[in-house]
């Protein structure tokens, strides 16, 4: 663990950001000179009257090496608000049982910006999952598209940790432990439980939401790789501790056993002065990531673009893997460079947050997403598949102008309802693989693609 180093970021707010820069590391930061207690983590008397309070992200007896936790002072203590009461059941749900699971493969056209005011907790709509935040186990995944800010509520999430993948236009995510600005092909992570407001920079803005409900998403193993290498650590960004000091009567939601609440609260919860630990936000730019592949032949195994996992109690078996498909070079020879055909025991969510994806010319827009669960064979279309099988592969080919992303789970992956009923669900997308025609000849060994 490192000791934090202030960097400043590029803020379009009123005042610079501040960010830390790290991944895990143990921070320790204040908005006001002297408001971290020092020598102890909960003294009898704070420091401008603060109050102390553990945020736990792992179980207290976890190993050291797992082990998440923050300390945080506060004007008032997050115990501090009314009565939770029930929200209407809306779309953003963790019910994963209303369709049947499906062998089908499915993609969708990206989700539209709605004409009616809708802030992000309003704009979040559950496309599919896994498991179940009762149980701590699998994932949620959702869109969300909103045009207005969050004003005068507040959000948690007791049932996962939110990575947020924005593909059209810039939030300010304003936490109880500091400020983040993230824009398209940049990711956010809020911790499970941590408070916080989602501001639009932009007029509209829409992306994906994963919700992972497991261990904490970390940086994977990098093995014969080495000790560089895919998602650097010192690219990852936690904010500077920042509070706001405000009345009124607000709105604090929460997201538990899959439900909304709402409960009164007449303060801005995002009062933390100073904090420590390592159960903290970050943000990351995905085009920081250092993409590995083959200099001789053969493509890799896709776990080479893994961004970020939840281990599962497998050993090398992830629960949940965050992986990207950036621009990068293509070098191998006499290979297929495309990602193959295969069918996974993993089942795969995929995004598009900016370009074209490699593997699907057509179709698979910016802001749409597909579904290949377990065993369901996909691969590149017919029009991709033709054009990789005749090209030359004696000269490098540089991919840009991409950014692609999955959420890759060891469980079947459900879609919701919603999903299925949905304008945006393509109903013909098994047609993008019909035009694969049989070229078998036993009378040629040297074979050519129709
Ligand atoms: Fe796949």
């Amino acid at each position: 663990m490192n000791t934090a180093v202030d960097t400043t970021g590029t803020a379009t707010g009123v005042t610079p950001l501040t960010y830390h820069s790290g991944f895990g590391n143990h921070f320790a930061t204040q908005a006001l000179p002297g408001a971290l207690p020092q020598g102890r983590n909960s003294p009898q008397r704070c420091p401008y009257g603060l109050y102390a309070e553990q945020f736990s992200g792992t179980a207290f007896t976890a190993p050291r090496h797992a082990n998440r936790r923050s300390w945080l002072y506060r004007i008032r203590p997050a115990a501090l608000h009314g009565t939770f009461q029930r929200l209407e059941a809306g779309l953003f749900t963790s019910r994963f049982d209303e369709t049947p699971a499906s062998p089908n493969r499915l993609r969708w056209d990206p989700a539209p910006i709605p004409r009616e005011p809708t802030d992000f907790i309003a704009g979040v709509h559950t496309v599919a999952g896994s498991g179940s935040p009762e149980t701590q186990t699998g994932c949620g995944i959702h869109w969300y598209v909103a045009n207005r800010s969050m004003r005068g509520r507040f959000f948690y999430d007791a049932d996962g940790e939110l990575l947020i993948v924005p593909q059209q236009g810039r939030l300010r995510l304003a936490t109880e432990l500091g400020v983040i600005e993230v824009q398209p092909q940049e990711i956010a992570l809020i911790p499970r439980g941590l408070r916080f407001c989602v501001e639009l920079l932009d007029d509209a803005v829409r992306g994906y939401l994963c919700e992972n409900f497991g261990a904490p998403l970390r940086l994977p193993e990098l093995g014969p790789i080495g000790s560089n290498g895919l998602a650097n650590p010192r690219d990852f960004q936690t904010p500077a501790a920042w509070y706001e000091d405000r009345e009124g009567e607000f709105e604090l939601v929460a997201k538990f056993a899959g439900q909304l609440w709402s409960a009164p609260i007449d303060h801005s919860p995002l009062d933390v002065v100073a904090w420590h630990g390592n159960n903290a936000p970050y943000k990351y730019d995905l085009r920081r990531f250092n993409t590995i592949g083959s200099i001789s032949y053969d493509h890799p195994d896709p776990s080479i673009f893994v961004v970020l996992q939840s281990l599962s109690d497998t050993p090398g078996v992830a629960a949940l893997d965050f992986v990207i498909f950036p621009p990068r070079w293509l070098a191998m020879q006499d290979t297929f460079r495309p990602p193959w055909f295969h069918r996974n025991i993993a089942s795969e969510f995929m995004g598009l947050i900016h370009g074209v994806y490699d593997a699907k010319a057509e179709g698979f827009a910016p802001g749409g997403a597909s579904l290949h669960n377990c065993m369901s064979a996909h691969g590149p279309d017919a029009a991709t598949f033709a054009k990789a099988a005749r090209a030359d592969t004696s000269q490098p080919l540089h991919v840009t102008d991409t950014m692609a992303f999955m959420f890759e789970t060891r469980t079947l992956i459900r879609p919701t309802r919603f999903a299925l009923e949905t304008r945006q669900l393509q109903r013909d997308y098994d047609r993008c693989w019909q035009g694969l025609r049989s070229n078998f000849d036993p009378q040629r060994i040297e074979a050519i693609p129709r």
